[in-house]
């Protein structure tokens, strides 16, 4: 999603619905922040995804990628494909989305594959790994015309009967839950919600246990070092191993590609970064206060590359390779088709440039030229990273093509 600044006026005292009130105090009186994030998001009744509350795109909650337009899809679809055709000669394919929003990603992907490779598409179905219902909802009505046979599931049923295909999972990664910890000057402890005088609050709750020594000595967290102050905080991300695991049961063979906003350690866990990256957007707007009207915001964490990599190692991924959106897309024709654009408008008419830009209005020229540089902004969506790990039988992984978006953009 981009980044709109936070609102410089403080937060208002966060009121305290009473479904989380009863929670709170059946739990006696507080819980991991992790657990309050889950209830926050996925709750099937009060969370924000779960009741299907938010909305994404520039007239929701908050913008990402594919929301801006066509044409994230559109350039994308050469690596799907390229990565389907590398799979099997024959047989079936699958186009695993998990996370998939409104569904527009993978309804403009399912169009380009159907029109580009059609040979592809005949063989393809589309599976759309969503947990939450209210979700799920609005991606049936969106794809209701899709020219691929679509059907929705989980990791865990998928794992009976393993897919060959690409998993894709465009900001989904930063939904799960995180753990917040604290510095308290001596010890981690994990900070939990609690509920004090009616409001919310965070608080140092119990210590990490022992066993946590090796991972956050890997993310610069214990030993020599630059000393953090007390009550310096930030946020693990003990979901990912898991989701990671349930995703590689799913696949039996294939790429998966996460798209997402990431930052090594050394960036994520730098001293001066002194309250994590947790943030939370509703209708545009961006807060820092986490505990602020739950489940009416989206809560939202960056990842850490070297965490998501270790999670993947450990739950049998190998990876392909990483860069920023923006060298990816460049790689994958993003000056070429706003050169086109910029034809065509110039033209003033359909008539000319490529079929896929013809009957285009102006205004709707100008906002997919606004759109494409939107992807690439580096202060913005085009510092997304794009990692791409694979998994199964080395008889089918052996020497597969360079990805198209780690090769040298085409000249222009
Ligand atoms: C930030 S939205 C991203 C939507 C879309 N991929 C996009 O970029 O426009 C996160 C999506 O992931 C879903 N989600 C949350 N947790 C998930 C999980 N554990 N597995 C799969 N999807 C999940 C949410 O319900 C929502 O559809």
């Amino acid at each position: 999603m981009e980044f709109p600044s936070p609102s410089p006026a403080p937060d208002p005292p966060a009121a305290v619905p009473a479904w989380l009130a009863e929670r709170l105090a059946a739990a006696g009186g507080s819980v991991p922040f992790a657990t309050y994030m889950a209830w926050a998001l996925h709750d099937p009744e009060h969370g924000a995804y779960g009741s299907g509350r938010l909305q994404v795109g520039p007239g929701g909650d908050f913008a990402t990628s594919p929301s801006l337009g066509p044409d994230f899809a559109a350039l994308l679809a050469p690596q799907i494909a390229q990565w389907l055709g590398e799979l099997a000669a024959d047989g079936p394919l699958a186009l695993i989305e998990a996370g998939p929003g409104e569904g527009s990603l993978a309804r403009d992907l399912a169009e380009q594959l159907a029109a580009g490779w059609p040979e592809l598409a005949a063989r393809t179905e589309l599976v759309l790994v969503e947990p939450n219902a209210g979700m799920a909802a609005r991606q049936r009505q969106c794809l209701a015309d899709c020219p691929l046979p679509c059907r929705w599931s989980s990791f865990e049923a998928l794992a009976a009967a393993p897919l060959r295909g690409v998993v894709l999972a465009h900001e989904v990664l930063d939904a799960l839950a995180v753990e917040r910890i604290t510095w308290d000057g001596a010890l981690w402890r994990r900070q939990r919600v609690a509920l004090h005088q009616g409001a919310l609050r965070l608080e140092p709750g119990e210590p990490l246990e022992p066993q946590a020594s090796p991972q956050l000595e890997a993310l610069g967290l214990l030993g020599p070092g630059p000393q953090r102050p007390v009550g310096w905080s930030t946020e693990l991300h003990p979901e990912l191993e898991p989701w990671l695991a349930a995703c590689g049961a799913a696949l039996a063979c294939g790429p998966l590609l996460v798209i997402d906003y990431a930052l090594e350690a050394w960036r994520y866990y730098a001293p001066s970064r002194a309250d994590g990256t947790l943030m939370a957007y509703r209708g545009q707007r961006a807060s820092g206060d986490p505990l602020r009207e739950p489940g009416h915001w989206d809560l939202t964490a960056h990842l850490c590359i070297e965490s998501l990599q270790a999670a993947a190692h450990a739950s049998g991924w190998e990876p392909i390779g990483q860069c920023r959106q923006g060298e990816a897309l460049l790689s994958l024709g993003l000056a070429q088709r706003l050169h086109g654009l910029q034809q065509v408008q110039a033209a003033g008419a359909a008539a000319a440039g490529p079929a896929v830009l013809q009957e285009l209005s102006l205004g709707t020229l100008l906002a997919r030229r606004e759109a494409l540089l939107r992807l690439v902004d580096p202060a913005a969506l085009g510092d997304f990273r794009w990692l791409a790990f694979r998994r199964g039988p080395a008889s089918a992984l052996a020497d597969p093509a360079l990805p198209l978006f780690l090769r040298e953009p085409p000249l222009a």
